[in-house]
């Protein structure tokens, strides 16, 4: 993949400006988006000094997935299908990363579609690949370029959006597995749930996963 461009729904968040700046790199664009153009601009303000390379630019999430490749959603689950249904008809050729989390006050439940990823998925029918990605990630490091990232597992149907996907995550400095189909994605959503407690528990913010025994040479 050469030049791509990058639109965050609900980036002006944690995890979205965190992923923005992890993203930055030459011929990268990346949009951020927002329920309201003004607050998305403000936070590009604030982040591009801290923007390695490549381009960025701030907008409502509605106009940020116009011209992008790539649409990472990245709100809270409360606003997830009514996000996912706004976006409807606008995604077309895109693939679509979701890092949603169904939690109710930091607890994780399943949803009734199965996963956050598969409520995407029957919002949108066939109208682009959802991959889920990043769940068990901390937002702290990856707003911190120099901070090494826990392991990162995809989910979904696509198998070529997959491929794309794990690309970018290996962009960023994680390691990328392929996960399964979008039937595994509430495990990988819930284990977040289990991060959150392990965090609370042994006072960090850096809880996230690691794989062994895939990947590595032989004898480690
Ligand atoms: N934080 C992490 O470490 C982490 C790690 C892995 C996965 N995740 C997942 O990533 C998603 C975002 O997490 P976060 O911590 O970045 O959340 P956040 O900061 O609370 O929210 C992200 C953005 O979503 C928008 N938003 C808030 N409520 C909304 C609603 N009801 N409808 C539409 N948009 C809304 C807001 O942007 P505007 O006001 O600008 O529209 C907000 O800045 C969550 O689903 C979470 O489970 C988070």
């Amino acid at each position: 993949m050469e030049n791509f461009s990058v639109a965050i729904v609900g980036g002006t968040g944690n995890l979205g400006s965190a992923l923005a700046l992890r993203l930055g790199a030459p011929g990268v664009k990346i949009i951020i988006g927002s329920r309201d153009a003004e607050k998305a601009k403000k936070a590009v303000e604030a982040l591009k000094p801290k923007l390695r390379a490549g381009e960025m630019i701030g907008t409502t999430n509605q106009e940020a997935v116009r011209d992008a490749d790539f649409v990472v959603i990245a709100v809270p689950y409360e606003g997830h299908a009514q996000m996912v249904q706004d976006l409807k008809g606008q995604v077309a050729a895109k693939i679509i990363i979701d890092t949603v989390v169904p939690l109710n006050k930091g607890k994780p439940f399943v949803p009734p579609a199965g996963s956050a990823l598969q409520e995407a998925q029957q919002i949108l029918s066939n109208e682009a690949p959802v991959v889920g990605a990043l769940h068990n990630i901390s937002a702290v490091d990856l707003g911190d370029v120099n901070s090494s990232l826990g392991d990162v597992l995809t989910c979904g149907d696509s198998n070529e959006a997959k491929e794309k996907v794990m690309e970018i995550i290996k962009r960023i400095g994680a390691r990328a597995f392929d996960g399964g189909p979008a039937t595994n994605a509430y495990v990988i959503e819930g284990l977040t749930g289990v991060i959150i407690s392990l965090n609370r528990k042994y006072k960090s913010k850096h809880g996230s996963i690691k794989i062994v025994g895939i990947g590595e040479e032989p004898g480690h």
